[in-house]
């Protein structure tokens, strides 16, 4: 990601902002998530919630919570407030950071349709 980056030009980076923001500001409401296009995103995440008690150790030992049933809503807006730096750990608002507002509410989606129990939460 963050060699990609380097490869975009100011204006791009400034029209990517800009568009983000347009977008954001026009269509925040309106953002329905689907469990099914996030079936397609979570491999980003099985790595650390797949695993029961699984625990990353960098910087600092933290425990990975199990998100599998937790509310849609809860999930997106966790994942905006790591986004945001509102919340701190750091892989989570390095992960956070690369996803839209749809990626969210899409996540948000597939891990509430999951229970806590689901085998090898969060695949099916
Ligand atoms: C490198 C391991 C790792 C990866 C990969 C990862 N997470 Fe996390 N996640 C964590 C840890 C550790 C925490 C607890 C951090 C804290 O205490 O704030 C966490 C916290 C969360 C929380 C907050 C849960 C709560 O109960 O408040 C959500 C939601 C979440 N992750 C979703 C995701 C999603 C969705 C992905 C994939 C896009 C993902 N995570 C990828 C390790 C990871």
């Amino acid at each position: 990601m963050i060699s990609m980056k380097k490869h975009l030009t100011l204006s791009q980076l400034t029209l990517c902002s800009a568009l983000a923001f347009a977008g954001f500001s026009a269509h925040a409401q309106d953002i329905k998530g689907s469990a099914q296009a996030g079936q397609g995103k979570v491999w980003l995440c099985v790595g650390c919630h797949a695993i029961p008690d699984y625990r990353a150790d960098y910087p600092l030992v933290y425990k990975v919570p199990m998100i599998g049933g937790q509310n849609a809503a809860y999930i997106a807006s966790s994942l905006a407030a790591y986004k945001k730096g509102e919340r701190k750990h750091p892989t989570m608002r390095s992960i956070a950071g690369s996803l839209s507002d749809q990626d969210m509410a899409d996540l948000g989606e597939y891990y509430a349709a999951q229970t806590a129990s689901s085998p090898n939460n969060p695949l099916k």
